[in-house]
């Protein structure tokens, strides 16, 4: 399975297209780890992708939500808290159990799927909106000269 950042999943702005990129770089070297089956890797990979798709990247999202006073805001966010207990659940579940290359495998089919479907649902909507509200104010901003 490939991890590609395709034009599909890229929402117009760049702050937030650029994190999901990089979360799709780390979905191939995961892939990659996983293939030659090395554990080491799979465990340092796995940990750089569950970080990538929480911390940063969501606190940037819930920052342009209240910078745009987004009125879905928190629907968004209730979105991150469940991807959060799901990044929980895995790594309880890597812990309780160790990484094995099948877990490792279930885990970013799982997390890919689960990424993808915020992205196209979530994010997208949250990219439309704050494209409009800049479209918007560039519209009165040249009405008001
Ligand atoms: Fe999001
Ligand atoms: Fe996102």
């Amino acid at each position: 399975m490939s991890y590609q950042f395709d034009e599909t999943l890229f929402l117009g702005n760049e702050e937030i297209d650029r994190h999901h990129g990089a979360i799709f770089e780390q979905y191939d070297r995961l892939t990659d780890a996983v293939q030659r089956e090395d554990m080491a890797l799979i465990r340092e990979e796995l940990a750089k992708i569950i970080s990538s798709c929480s911390g940063e990247h969501v606190a940037t999202e819930e920052r342009l939500m209240e910078e745009y006073a987004y009125p879905q805001i928190d629907s968004h966010r209730q979105a991150h808290r469940d991807l959060d207990r799901v990044i929980s659940s895995l790594t309880d579940r890597i812990d309780h159990d160790g990484c094995t290359v099948e877990i490792a495998k279930e885990a970013v089919e799982f997390l890919f799927r689960y990424v993808v479907g915020h992205i196209n649902t979530f994010d997208l909507e949250l990219a439309s909106y704050i494209s409009y509200v800049i479209g918007t104010m560039t519209t009165l901003n040249k009405f008001s000269r």
